[in-house]
């Protein structure tokens, strides 16, 4: 039997929809929220994603202001920037593409978004934050995985739940609010001995680690759930997850497409962090 497709297209388009009517309302009360994307350098990959948190703030009413800055941006500059939209008031939501060139430091330059304007939530304070479960904002992604997991009516409560992977962005806070649902959490990577074993013992398994189709049919257990961050492009330009999705999916008994799984999940989160900071901002 083949698994059920999670949809994140039609999940995130929906959630959408809700912030757009949101934003009308704020926009009643003079509230309009505004994010600031910053992307540095010109990476392919970096310039759809940008693009896509564009449209998405077109769509729903969100003010954007896109800060395209060239390779060589020095780290001084990009600070000077930050700080700038630090104070900015129409601006309530910062976010800086990664990675960035390797000639800054991207732990810097995040440490220096105000906590309360860092609608990624990777600020060391928010990160704190989310480990405690006391948060204003989620990261992107965990978050997008999550809002899609409830929409399928899953229960997390008890199950095992396997990430694979450990990135700041993705695997750490993945685990933490997996855990926050009281899901039974492993955590593997590079080093894990027997990724296929551990791999087999998950209800829920999240993949990020961005290797194409790392995960094959036979690491998944029947029946249980497969998402996939992973977002590769093959040599031959075809996009791939970490999963190999045709073999995963006749094992699953959910599963998430790449494209159109955890993509739109993420911007839709994104844009919710950001209407959230522009209400708290008041
Ligand atoms: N690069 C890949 N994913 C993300 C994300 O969620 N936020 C930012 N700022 N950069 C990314």
């Amino acid at each position: 039997m083949s698994a059920k497709i999670l949809d994140g297209k039609a999940v995130s388009a929906r959630l959408k929809d809700e912030l757009k009517e949101e934003v009308a309302t704020l926009k009643q009360q003079g509230i309009q929220p505004g994010l600031a994307v910053i992307i540095v350098g010109d990476d392919p990959a970096s310039r759809i994603y940008v693009n896509n948190k564009k449209k998405a703030c077109e769509y729903i009413g969100i003010h954007s202001e896109e800060y395209a800055l060239p390779a060589e941006t020095t780290q001084e500059e990009l600070l000077a920037l930050v700080d700038k939209l630090n104070h900015k008031a129409d601006i309530h939501g910062i976010l800086c593409q990664l990675p960035l060139p390797k000639h800054l430091d991207e732990e810097a330059v995040i440490a220096a978004i105000s906590p309360k304007k860092d609608v990624d939530a990777f600020h060391p304070v928010n990160v704190g934050k989310i480990m405690i479960g006391n948060f204003d904002f989620l990261p992107c992604t965990p978050a997008g995985v999550m809002e899609l997991i409830a929409e399928a009516g899953i229960e997390i409560a008890g199950k095992e739940c396997v990430v694979v992977g450990r990135s700041n962005i993705v695997g750490k806070p993945q685990a933490m609010l997996l855990l926050h649902q009281h899901g039974t959490v492993t955590i593997c990577h590079s080093r894990t001995k027997n990724l296929a074993e551990v791999c087999r013992r998950a209800d829920i398994l999240v993949a990020a680690v961005g290797v194409p189709e790392l995960i094959k049919g036979d690491m998944i257990k029947p029946g249980a759930v497969v998402i996939d961050v992973g977002m590769n492009r093959l040599p031959d330009k075809k996009l791939v997850g970490d999963v190999d999705f045709e073999a995963a999916k006749e094992v699953a008994g959910a599963i998430t497409p790449v494209p159109g799984g955890v993509g739109p999940m993420t911007i839709a989160t994104l844009m919710k962090n950001t209407v959230r900071a522009a209400t708290i901002a008041q």
